[in-house]
């Protein structure tokens, strides 16, 4: 396997990136990675993330409040928010006849409620300054509406996956970029609870934490900066459209 920390990309030099829901999975790799890249990073999660290097912060990002005093908190240690990375999420296996409002409510609140938030919070201080990087973690559910009964999640990524072109739309001339990936089947707790997934993926294994986060480093990075309002799917050729 490839070791996202080991690539060296220019941009990172000084920035302070901030990678919500990194306490563990796809998230707390995407942020060794941009460490690795030279990047400040802080990790942000429901439980203070622990991750060598990187500044943990605890936050839940459904939470207003929260969200405000955990982004104050991380400018007041790291410095304005250069590069953002919306990662926290929550994936629920539910026939949509079973999904109950709070159940729904749950899953949007999380994965785009958060991102808003989240987005909300550090794009003014982009915009000032000329520069940001915005990455958000959709889905290839959020494309295709899931092969598995998730239709709340499904809905709530094709939602981020729109939210993040509306941004890159609205800061195209700010040198902000808005970009997204859309994986699937990459091997963290979220998928562990579900067996034989590896015989699915086209190139013959389950995606990495490493697959994802490479793409993720390469889109925050100056190498991309003509690339903005983009969906990556990092999917090992299961979702080819
Ligand atoms: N694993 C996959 O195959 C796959 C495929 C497509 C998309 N994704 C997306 O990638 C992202 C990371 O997934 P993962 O597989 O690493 O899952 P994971 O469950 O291992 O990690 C998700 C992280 O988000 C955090 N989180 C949940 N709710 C939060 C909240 N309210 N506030 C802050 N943090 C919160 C969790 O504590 C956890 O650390 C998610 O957005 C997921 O939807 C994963």
């Amino acid at each position: 396997m490839h070791d996202a920390t080991a690539m060296r990309l220019q941009g990172f030099d000084g920035r302070v990136a901030v990678v919500t829901g990194a306490a563990r999975g796809i998230g707390r790799r995407i942020a060794e990675t941009l460490h690795a890249q030279g990047a400040h990073v802080a990790a942000l999660d429901v439980a203070r993330p622990e991750v060598p290097g990187v500044v943990g912060v605890e936050a839940d990002v459904t939470d207003e409040a929260g969200v405000r005093a955990a982004l104050d908190e991380v400018e007041a240690r790291l410095g304005p928010v250069d590069v953002l990375v919306l990662n926290a999420g929550v994936f629920v296996i539910e026939p949509f006849a079973d999904v109950t409002l709070d159940s729904w409510r749950r899953t949007q609140a999380v994965n785009l409620d958060g991102a808003y938030l989240c987005a909300r919070r550090v794009l003014p201080g982009m915009q000032a300054r000329g520069h940001g990087r915005v990455v958000a973690i959709g889905s290839s559910a959020g494309i295709t509406g899931g092969s598995k009964a998730c239709a709340a999640y499904a809905a709530s990524k094709g939602g981020l996956m729109a939210l993040t072109k509306a941004i890159a739309q609205e800061y195209v001339a700010d040198g902000i970029t808005a970009n997204a990936v859309a994986p699937a089947l990459i091997r963290t707790p979220m998928v562990d609870a579900m067996p034989d997934l590896a015989a699915r993926v086209p190139v013959g294994r389950l995606g990495e934490p490493d697959d994802v986060a490479a793409c993720v480093a390469f889109l925050c990075s100056d190498h991309a900066s003509y690339v903005t309002g983009a969906v990556l799917d990092v999917n090992g050729g299961f979702l080819i459209h």
